[in-house]
């Protein structure tokens, strides 16, 4: 597809013959002057590729991804991820292929989000949408609950009203670069939470019934979806940070309670001295784990940080100290008197730490929103005749689109490349067919390498050495707009790491 399109569609197909040819007719006639290319992502085992080819034919617009196979892997995420990945459009909406989200409402996402918007959610829970398609009680209650519980884990999920929609649009440049790996049905959600201080809006959705076919939805998906969760919690540095701290506060309460009961009954420790025996280990204990868990994100080396932290919980323990005695001086048991005296602390604990713990987690993605490094970004990108420009982190893995250990190379070596690839393998082919051209040049911040920077383009002539040369001249002003090297940044299913952007 030449040049970059205003919008990209991204449609995850199985098994929807029936569905695709109406779907097109509505999205032909939806998007009608709008600049848009439709990328299919097909698993399916009937006849639905087949369908959308005699439905595309003749309009270059459409395309489609067949998968078979191991390429299957991971089912709708990983289809919408690569229909994402092979896209160009500066905004990327997915929606189903079973009618369930009307394409009727894609140019007014697209018109809230060209006005400002990051993403916008076809919400069935805003005000004049609605849910009239979910078929059953059951399946309301379960997707209400679902939507319930990740909207009370995960701050960023309140941006919305309805975090698991599967009927969204964004700006492209949010996601580029940022490592997206959702598991089951809820691409979404792991949007939220892994690019967190998104401006995101809601527009009604009038969630139809499915059209033909069934829906793929099963228990199965619920289990992934409590996986996913799992993942999202576990694997993102800083995300659903109060309940991290909450619980990293009760679990310091394992460690004191059994303390206090063992010094004042088996060693017989007159009750007020054994506060500081007690005390002192659970704080070790929830100051490491606040440390490599709840604020892993905001590590910076041991110093400042862990302080102040102890400065608070000094604080804490002084307040729980003044309860603790005075529960006992009114003759309340040791261990009461140590719940009462613990559960005043966590608050006051919390109290003292709002600021770092509504923080929201730092990562890379502040790249996609930071308005510094878009300009900078914008700059480049027509100083060098781009299509689009963006950053890549440097322990980033190489885009799928470009030979292996490319980032790494340019990280180690330190030197920008030109990477063009030829239309077809003829010597001998027309003179006006585009061809894919990159350029990608290390952001050297003293010492270290802080981001790789990558410009696109397709076109009749590719990038030349003298468009390298300026995009090298041009990245300094990157520097300091963009995070220190490494620190921080998510580290989520390291072992299979992979960067979206390409
Ligand atoms: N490529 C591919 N691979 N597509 C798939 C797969 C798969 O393994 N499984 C499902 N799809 C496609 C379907 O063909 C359809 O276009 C879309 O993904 C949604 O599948 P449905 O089976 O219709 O799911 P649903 O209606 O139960 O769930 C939808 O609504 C939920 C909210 O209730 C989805 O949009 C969810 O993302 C959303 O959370
Ligand atoms: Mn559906």
């Amino acid at each position: 597809m030449a040049r970059t399109p205003r919008l990209s569609v991204v449609v995850p197909t199985r098994n929807e013959e029936a569905n695709v040819g109406p779907l097109l007719a509505r999205l032909d006639a939806a998007l009608a002057g709008i600049d848009h290319e439709i990328l299919f992502v097909d698993d399916s085992d009937d006849g639905t590729p087949r369908a959308i080819a005699a439905a595309a034919a003749g309009n270059r617009r459409v395309d489609l991804v067949h998968r078979e196979g191991v390429g299957r892997e991971g089912g709708l995420s990983t289809a919408v991820v690569c229909g994402i990945h092979q896209t160009r459009g500066e905004f990327v909406c997915v929606m189903d292929a079973d009618l369930q989200h009307p394409p009727e409402s894609i140019p007014a996402m697209l018109a809230v989000a060209r006005g400002g918007a990051d993403v916008v959610v076809a919400s069935r829970y805003t005000r004049s949408g609605s849910r009239r398609g979910l078929d059953g009680t059951g399946r309301v209650l379960v997707s209400r609950a679902a939507s319930g519980f990740a909207r009370a884990l995960f701050s960023e999920a309140r941006a919305s009203t309805d975090p698991l929609s599967g009927f969204f649009l964004c700006r492209r440049r949010v996601i580029d670069g940022i490592e997206f790996r959702p598991v089951g049905f809820k691409i979404l959600l792991e949007l939220l939470v892994c690019v967190p201080g998104l401006r995101v809006q809601d527009v009604p959705l009038d969630f139809a019934a499915r059209a033909r076919g069934t829906s793929k939805a099963s228990a199965r998906q619920g289990v992934l979806f409590l996986g996913h969760i799992r993942s999202l919690v576990f694997e993102v540095q800083g995300s659903a940070r109060p309940w991290k701290f909450g619980l990293v506060g009760l679990s310091g309460l394992a460690i004191l309670l059994p303390l206090v009961a063992f010094l004042t009954a088996s060693v017989h420790v007159p009750a007020l001295a054994a506060f500081l025996p007690a005390y002192v280990p659970s704080l070790i204990w929830n100051t490491i784990l606040n440390r490599v868990w709840t604020f892993a994100d905001q590590r910076h080396g041991l110093g400042e940080g862990t302080a102040r932290y102890l400065e608070r919980a000094v604080l804490s323990g002084a307040a729980m100290f003044v309860v603790y005695a005075a529960l006992l001086a009114l003759g309340v048991a040791a261990v009461p008197a140590a719940v009462g005296g613990a559960l005043l602390a966590m608050v006051v604990n919390g109290m003292a730490n709002r600021a770092a713990i509504r923080r929201r987690p730092w990562q890379w993605s502040e790249v996609a929103i930071s308005h510094g490094v878009q300009a900078a970004l914008a700059h480049i990108t027509s100083e060098v005749g781009a299509d689009r420009s963006y950053l890549l982190p440097p322990n980033a893995s190489t885009p799928a689109a470009f030979p292996a250990g490319m980032v790494a190379r340019v990280v180690q070596q330190r030197r920008g490349v030109l990477y063009t690839e030829a239309a077809g393998y003829r010597a001998q082919r027309r003179s006006n067919i585009e061809v894919g051209s990159t350029l990608m040049v290390p952001v050297v911040d003293g010492d270290t390498v802080g981001a790789v920077l990558v410009c696109e383009r397709v076109a009749r002539h590719p990038f030349d050495p003298e468009q390298l040369d300026r995009a090298m001249t041009a990245t300094p002003a990157l520097v300091g707009l963009i995070p220190a090297a490494g620190g921080g940044r998510t580290s989520r299913r390291a072992v299979k790491p992979g960067i979206l952007g390409a």
